[in-house]
């Protein structure tokens, strides 16, 4: 089969295509990311060699960029990661975000439309359960939760998840989306809260927490996201939604205190040290209070459950940043954005 992944050099894609590249070498998988500043190439660097496996860099707003691509590879299955995903960033410019997650997958789908006879190729479509907007102090979102979106990002995911329904019901595209809650873990990008944090009470710096730190996110490790985006793939419904999620809702403040004690005991320094770096800043507009996730669905159908908990995958994801300096170091330094510059200069459309 051949398998178009976009956006696999953003984190969760990243982690995705590390994990299924050498488990199938019956499959062919192509990279389609525009890489921006949030795709890092050395997070490939395991399987760039791999026979069954290439990168293409093409912008998803440029159609005829897309279209070219369709026609020379012909896939079979498309996992659509790209996005652009920052929340934060979204709040100062919301405008890249219309352009990547509602014209990006809307080229996509047509796409999709135009190569794909009646009866052939899925594409499976990544989702935030941020579109849900926010919980109060109880309950979960469940697949039928109101649509309800907070910020320009979530509002551009939400517009993403209509259009790909809109051409299943429409045109009959086989299409299947998942709606995920938190991940953390390897190769994320250090503007979102775990590696933030991580990596500044590495070096002393200050740890942001906006308003009183009790905003609750679900947090699912990315191996386990990734498992349950392919296991949909495989067992899934066609045209179904699936809410993804690890049942592990943790407090900001908790979450930062909870990286400072492992930290505290992997670098051999008291963790009042570092909890002491703790910072309550202005709140982000439009926050939401509390995200839950009710993955019964994707359970009775198909099977699947979270391998890690929230205790175990901290661990992890916090040992992987001390064992990787050199990935903490590309990206501080801009080092692979360097390296992006040498091997694709201007050229952005498939040849
Ligand atoms: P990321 O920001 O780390 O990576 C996004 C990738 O998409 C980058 O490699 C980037 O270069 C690429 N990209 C952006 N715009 C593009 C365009 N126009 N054309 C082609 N490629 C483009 O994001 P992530 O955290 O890995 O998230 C991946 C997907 O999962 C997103 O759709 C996001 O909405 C969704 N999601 C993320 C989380 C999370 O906690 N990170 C949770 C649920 C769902
Ligand atoms: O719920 C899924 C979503 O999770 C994904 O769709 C998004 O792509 C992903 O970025 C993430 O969105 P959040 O806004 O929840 O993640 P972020 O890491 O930016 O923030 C997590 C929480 O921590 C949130 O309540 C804001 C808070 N925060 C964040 C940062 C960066 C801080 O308190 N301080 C910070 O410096």
């Amino acid at each position: 089969m051949k398998i178009v992944v976009t956006g696999g050099a953003g984190f969760i894609g990243s982690n995705f295509l590390n994990g299924l590249v050498p488990r199938h070498p019956e499959h062919s998988f192509i990279n389609l990311d525009k890489l921006t500043y949030a795709a890092n190439v050395r997070s490939l660097a395991g399987i760039a060699e791999a026979p069954n496996y290439k990168l293409v860099r093409v912008d998803l707003a440029d159609f005829a960029a897309v279209d070219a691509l369709f026609a020379a590879e012909k896939p079979d299955l498309v996992v659509h990661f790209a996005a652009e995903s920052h929340v934060d960033r979204s709040i100062v410019g919301p405008r890249d975000f219309i352009d990547a997650n509602i014209v990006g997958t809307f080229n996509l789908l047509e796409a999709c439309r135009k190569h794909w006879p009646r009866g052939h190729g899925l594409l499976h479509h990544v989702s935030t359960d941020e579109v849900y907007g926010s919980l109060g102090d109880t309950g979960a979102f469940t697949e039928e939760t109101r649509y309800d979106p907070s910020s320009p990002y979530s509002a551009s995911k939400a517009a993403s998840d209509h259009l790909v329904r809109a051409y299943h019901r429409t045109y009959g595209l086989a299409t299947k989306v998942t709606n995920c809650s938190n991940n953390y873990g390897p190769r994320q990008f250090p503007e979102k809260l775990i590696p933030l944090m991580i990596l500044n009470a590495l070096e002393g710096k200050p740890l942001p927490v906006y308003g009183a730190g009790l905003n609750v996110r679900d947090w699912l490790y990315v191996d386990d996201h990734c498992e349950a985006i392919w296991t949909v793939i495989q067992k899934g419904r066609v045209g179904e939604t699936y809410n993804i999620g690890g049942r592990s809702e943790r407090k900001n403040i908790d979450v930062v205190h909870a990286i400072c004690a492992i930290l505290a005991e992997e670098t051999n320094q008291p963790a009042a040290k570092l909890t002491g770096l703790i910072k309550y800043v202005t709140d982000r507009p439009g926050h939401d209070l509390r995200y839950a996730i009710d993955a019964t669905r994707l359970a009775s159908e198909c099977g699947w459950t979270p391998r890690e908990t929230f205790e175990t995958g901290l661990k992890k994801t916090v040992r992987w940043y001390l064992d990787n300096p050199q990935w903490i170091e590309d990206v501080r330094s801009g080092e692979y954005r360097k390296w992006i510059d040498r091997n694709y200069g201007e050229r952005t459309a498939h040849p």
